[in-house]
């Protein structure tokens, strides 16, 4: 089970009250947490369903068996929430992919040099495009899909043999489309947003084509629901006031610096996540927010750590810790005396040591920060993330008395670029 730690805020908090949050104004919190949940579940939010109803699971399944071996090449088309769950998957669990024998690209961006270059590497007569938008309407992914289709229909291909779509069951563009056309395509359940839609086919298409364990998946994530939503275990609530207290307190940055290179991806997730979820104006026009920063262990010491260290006290250091990397990695017997602390020790043991050194460092410093432990990298672990995190979001949007699950204000900039693309 994942552990959550904040005995270091508790610690800066009795040296320097105002920089950290203490037991009691976090007890102010959870005392309401009937009234969170109560509020929570009137909200009709599909994310917390997925872990126990995949209506779409066995089609997938039988998707999956039967075309696996017909495709070289997998691209997938989508932005946002269509595209960082599926990218965080991909991302750790990069050995999958090389053992599935498929080459995956993700095109995230409407950049032409991206999509030139992914045009070059794939063989099109053996490539499946996976179209995932939510709302069937995103322009930078529809463009991306007709582009795609335009190629193939140029090369005389089967379109149906070529396309696959993840998106809403009724409304949208693609939804018509694959109607029309005779697309296969799986459902983004109607109450599922796009940042909260990483345990549906968004992220299960991809992840069964290269064989992950998607019950694990489920069971992670269920297993967060289970204590910290429905047995009203108060650890992910915790979580949330710790972020909603510091914020009140102007530390109003998020780091999330996992120190496992597989969770990189993770950081970004986490950034749309809580940016698009928290980052708001309210009603009496007042703006709430919290600023997330993805970092790296150790990587990031090189880079970050110093402003973390010295820097202004603004942030809130989330840790991640995984325990056992899957591969234990020795350093050789080195004979030189300036380097005896690095003989015969592990790459496993030099990383643990740089993770302990700089968040003590950091604690000492009076720099706020908290742990996530968990025991391994593999899928259980990662649903239990996942869920923990969309859950924490939750329970932001009652403590900011906010719509954690809109994004009004991304619209603007869209009918802006139709403007100037009409000019
Ligand atoms: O969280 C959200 O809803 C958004 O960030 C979407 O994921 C993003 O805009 C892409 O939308 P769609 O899946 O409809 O293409």
């Amino acid at each position: 089970m994942l552990n959550f730690d904040y005995t270091n805020l508790i610690q800066i908090y009795n040296k320097d009250p105002k920089n950290s949050v203490c037991q009691a104004e976090i007890h102010l919190f959870s005392k309401n947490f009937k009234t969170y949940k109560k509020s929570i579940q009137s909200k009709n939010l599909g994310f917390l369903d997925l872990p126990k109803n995949q209506f779409e699971l066995q089609k997938i399944v039988d998707f999956a068996k039967e075309n696996r071996s017909k495709y070289e090449d997998i691209v997938i088309l989508g932005i946002g929430g269509s595209m960082l769950g599926p990218q965080v998957l991909l991302d750790v669990f990069d050995q999958k992919i090389l053992d599935s024998g498929l080459k995956i690209h993700c095109l995230d961006n409407i950049d032409p040099d991206l999509i030139f270059h992914v045009t070059q590497k794939i063989n099109l007569t053996k490539t499946l495009f996976l179209v995932q938008t939510k709302s069937g309407t995103t322009p930078e992914t529809l463009a991306q899909f007709f582009y795609f289709l335009d190629l193939c229909k140029k090369q005389n291909l089967e379109i149906q043999s070529h396309f696959v779509f993840v998106t809403d069951p009724v409304v949208g563009y693609l939804r018509k489309f694959a109607i029309e056309n005779k697309i296969i395509s799986f459902e983004i359940p109607a109450n599922v947003g796009g940042r909260f839609s990483v345990l549906s086919p968004v992220g299960l298409v991809i992840g069964i084509l290269i064989n992950l364990d998607i019950n694990n998946l489920m069971d992670g994530a269920q297993n967060i629901l289970q204590s910290y939503f429905y047995e009203e275990n108060p650890e992910v609530l915790n979580f949330s006031t710790i972020q909603y207290i510091l914020a009140q307190k102007n530390k109003n940055i998020n780091v999330l610096m996992p120190y496992s290179s597989r969770l990189k991806t993770l950081s970004s997730w986490f950034v749309q996540l809580l940016s698009e979820s928290i980052g708001k104006q309210k009603k009496d026009q007042s703006s709430v927010g919290i600023t997330p920063l993805p970092s790296l262990g150790a990587t990031d010491q090189h880079s970050q750590l110093q402003l973390f260290k010295e820097g202004p006290n603004d942030k809130l250091i989330i840790f991640i810790e995984v325990q056992k990397q899957e591969r234990k990695l020795p350093i050789p017997e080195i004979l030189e005396p300036e380097f005896d602390y690095l003989s015969q020790k592990s790459f496993n043991e030099l990383l643990k040591a740089e993770f302990l050194g700089t968040r003590q460092s950091l604690t000492e410093s009076l720099k706020p920060n908290l742990t996530l432990t968990i025991d391994k990298v593999d899928e259980f672990n990662l649903g239990q993330l996942f869920m923990f995190f969309q859950l924490s979001i939750a329970f932001l949007g009652e403590m900011f008395e906010i719509n954690a699950f809109d994004q009004p204000g991304v619209e603007r900039s869209k009918v802006l670029t139709k403007e100037f693309l009409a000019r």
